[in-house]
């Protein structure tokens, strides 16, 4: 074994797209996961909490494979590690939960071994192993990002959440796969639709840049994705028509769903009549749901190395109780 530190990381949730910024546009919030990993003399992990019910225990597991990738691109061998992981965000339901397991061991892995690797490098891992770089820009960097990617390197720009944008997220209770979100999407849109969807892009980056919370009603809408995926989310349709009607600035499907995100300016009176719009529309539809205020977290994953412990488990399960929401 060698003298690697152990590491504990901080990686917010993210959402993705913010309407018509598909692949592009992505924001951190505030709910987070945290890992904990150190070498080990032989590889054992320690999931806890709802959201890592099922994830697999071994080598297969995404942690552990992205570890591998870092020493592997580090040019350093740690066979076998200890992994600890507790994660608040809720699994497939657009709140970019796979994103941050990923941009998280990335940087547990980068800073147990010295942080060989910029954080260019590591955008550039987390975004060919995600496919596209909204989910991850945002828990990397945190703020709202806006990102290219060209198959090999992604390239961002972030911006601080302008002053006074609040953000509130209805969950629904069912889960919703990437996979089938993105396959109902046509492999092919006009020009008129592309047209339409870059306008407000451009709109709404540059609303958000210059705190114009009154443009972002008209630049949060989307004919690239969200049309498509309405089926997919009984209420959807309902509640990106009806929303800004009950104090929403705005309102999208959080990256591929089903959660759907609004925006509202934080000093709007109808707060509660729109979380009550926002519940009630999607029970109307059968579907249980909570809502949740999320601040926009303006910074991304952080990590910390600390002594190594052998055991990690407790003073890791110390920390979240101090750390976690409720
Ligand atoms: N931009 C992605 C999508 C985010 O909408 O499919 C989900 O990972």
């Amino acid at each position: 074994m060698s003298n690697y530190g152990r590491s504990r990381v901080k990686v917010p949730a993210s959402t993705a797209n913010l309407g018509p910024g598909f692949d592009t546009l992505g924001m951190a919030l505030s709910l987070y996961a945290w890992i904990e990993m150190e070498e080990a003399p032989e590889t054992i992990f320690h999931l806890y909490g709802d959201e890592m019910k099922g994830v697999p225990q071994d080598k297969s597991n995404l942690l552990y494979q992205v570890a591998q990738m870092v020493f592997a691109e580090a040019g350093v061998s740690v066979p076998e590690l200890s992994i600890s992981m507790y994660s608040e965000i809720p699994l497939a339901r657009g709140l970019g939960s796979s994103a941050s397991a990923i941009v998280g061991a990335l940087a547990a892995a980068n800073a147990m071994i010295g942080s060989p690797l910029d954080n260019a490098k590591l955008f550039n891992m987390a975004t060919a192993l995600e496919k596209h770089p909204d989910n991850v820009g945002a828990s990397l960097f945190g703020g709202i990002i806006t990102a290219v990617w060209d198959g090999v390197e992604a390239d961002y720009i972030r911006l601080d959440s302008p002053e006074n944008l609040e953000v509130l997220v209805v969950i629904p209770e069912f889960e919703l796969a990437t996979t089938k979100a993105r396959g109902v999407l046509p492999a092919e849109v006009t020009v008129r639709d592309a047209v339409y969807n870059i306008s407000r892009t451009s709109l709404l980056t540059a609303a958000l840049a210059s705190g114009r919370l009154d443009m972002i009603g008209k630049a949060m809408q989307d004919r690239l994705h969200q049309p498509y995926r309405a089926p997919l989310v009984p209420g959807m349709e309902k509640l990106l028509a009806e929303a800004p009607q009950h104090g929403a600035l705005g309102i999208a499907l959080s990256g591929a769903g089903p959660t759907l995100l609004a925006f509202v300016d934080g000093r709007e009176s109808r707060k509660a009549e729109l979380e009550a719009f926002l519940k009630e529309t999607m029970q109307e539809h059968g579907i249980p749901a909570r809502t949740c205020w999320l601040p926009a977290c303006a910074e991304g994953v952080t990590a910390e190395v600390l002594p190594r412990t052998g055991m990690q488990s407790e003073s890791f399960l110390d920390m979240i109780k101090g750390e976690v929401r409720s």
